[in-house]
C-alpha cells in the first residue's frame, strides 16, 4: 500500500494534469469519491484499535486536507484560465482610432452659385427661381426666339412628354432666361407700369441642352441677370458686370471687353470677354458671358412698355466661372462625383 505522502503527491499530480473542470472532478472522485483512495483509508479506520485509529485518523485527515487544498487551488486555476480566455476573446481594442465623421462640403459649382448670389445681393439684386420644365412661351417665344431658331430643334432641346395649355410640347429649359420673363411679368402685374420700381434680379439655375463633350454637359448651370428701369443703359451693364468679375475673382487687375454678337432677346448684343493680368491664363481673352440691351419685343412680352423702360440682361455659365476661378480644365470633373476631386474644395 502506498504511503499517505505518496497518495497526496499522486493526487496533486493528477489534479494538475486535469486540463478542464470535468477532468478535475474525475480526478477528485479517484481520491475523495465514495470509493476513492482516501475514503477507503478512512473506512479502514473502523477495523483499528482506538489508539491506532487516533494517530492514523489524524494523519489521514491531514492528507485529506492537503488533497482538498490542492483540489481547490486547481479549481481556482482552471476558472481563472476560462476567464482569461473569455477576456482575450471578447477584448475591445480601445486604442483603435475611431472612424470619425466624414465632413461633407459644397460642390464647387454650388459654391460659385452662392458666391454670385452674395455679390449681386450686395448691390441690390433679388434672386429668382423658376421651373426646370418650361413652356415654349417662356423659354423661346417670349424671348423673341423665332419658330425656326436652331436652339429649338430636336438636336439642342430636350422635349418631354406632354403639352402646355397652348398645345406646344413641354421642354427642359435651355437657359435661365425664362425665369426672368416670369419674374418681370409678375413684377409688372403687381406694381402696374406707372409706379413700377426697377426690376433688378439674378436667376441662377440648372439648364439643359443635348450636348456632351469636354466643355459641354447635357445639364449645366447658368446665372442670368436683368435690370430694367427708366434709364438703365449699356454703360450700367459694363459697370455692373466688370465690377462683378473683379469681386468674383478678387482682383482689379482684370480686363473686360464687349464684343458685338447676336441674341434674339437683346439688341444690341455683346459677348463679354475677360483677361487676367497674371497667372496661367494671363493675357488670354476668355469668353465669360452673353449680354445685351433687352429687346423691345421681349419687354412687350413681359408687359412692359419699351418706350418707357429699358434695361440690360446677361447670362453666364456657373461651370465656366468655377473653372476659371480654380483653374479646372475639364468640365466633366464636376459631374464624375470623384471624391478625390471634390474633397479639394473643403467647406
Ligand atoms: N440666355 C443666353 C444663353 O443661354 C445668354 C444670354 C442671356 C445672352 C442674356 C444675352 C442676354 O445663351
Amino acid at each position: 500500500m502506498v504511503s499517505l505522502d505518496q497518495l497526496v503527491e499522486d493526487a496533486k499530480r493528477d489534479f494538475s494534469k486535469a486540463s478542464d473542470p470535468a477532468a478535475l472532478e474525475d480526478a477528485k472522485a479517484r481520491y475523495l469519491g465514495k470509493s476513492g483512495l482516501l475514503t477507503e483509508r478512512l473506512k479502514a479506520l473502523g477495523g483499528m484499535s482506538p489508539e491506532e485509529r487516533k494517530s492514523a485518523g489524524a494523519e489521514i485527515n491531514r492528507a485529506k486536507t492537503a488533497v482538498e487544498d490542492a483540489l481547490n487551488a486547481r479549481r481556482q486555476a482552471l476558472a481563472d484560465q476560462v476567464l482569461q480566455a473569455r477576456l482575450a476573446a471578447e477584448a475591445i481594442d480601445v486604442s483603435l482610432p475611431g472612424r470619425g465623421q466624414a465632413l461633407g462640403s459644397l460642390h464647387p459649382v454650388m459654391r460659385t452659385w452662392e458666391r454670385v448670389e452674395t455679390i449681386f445681393h450686395s448691390i441690390g439684386f433679388d434672386v429668382a427661381d423658376g421651373p426646370e420644365i418650361e413652356t415654349d412661351w417662356f423659354n423661346f417665344t417670349a424671348l423673341n426666339s423665332p419658330e425656326n431658331h436652331p436652339a429649338r430643334s430636336m438636336q439642342d432641346t430636350f422635349y418631354v412628354d406632354g403639352n402646355d395649355a397652348q398645345g406646344k410640347p413641354l421642354l427642359l429649359r435651355t437657359h435661365t432666361s425664362p425665369i426672368q420673363v416670369r419674374y418681370a411679368s409678375e413684377h409688372v402685374k403687381h406694381y402696374g407700369q406707372n409706379n413700377m420700381p426697377p426690376i433688378k434680379v439674378i436667376a441662377p439655375g440648372r439648364t439643359y441642352r443635348v450636348d456632351s463633350d469636354a466643355t459641354h454637359s447635357p445639364m449645366f448651370h447658368q446665372v442670368e441677370g436683368l435690370w430694367i428701369a427708366k434709364d438703365v443703359s449699356f454703360a450700367d451693364l459694363k459697370g455692373v458686370y466688370t465690377d462683378f468679375l473683379r469681386t468674383f475673382f478678387e482682383t482689379n487687375a482684370l480686363q473686360v471687353r464687349f464684343r458685338p454678337s447676336y441674341f434674339p432677346f437683346t439688341e444690341p448684343s455683346a459677348e463679354i470677354d475677360m483677361a487676367f493680368a497674371s497667372g496661367k491664363l494671363a493675357g488670354r481673352w476668355l469668353e465669360i458671358s452673353g449680354a445685351g440691351q433687352v429687346h423691345p419685343n421681349v419687354l412687350r412680352n413681359m408687359g412692359i412698355d419699351p418706350e418707357r423702360y429699358m434695361g440690360f440682361a446677361f447670362g453666364s455659365g456657373l461651370e465656366r466661372l468655377t473653372m476659371l476661378r480654380y483653374g479646372i480644365d475639364d468640365l466633366r470633373l464636376f459631374f464624375d462625383n470623384d471624391l478625390r476631386f471634390l474633397a479639394q474644395f473643403p467647406a
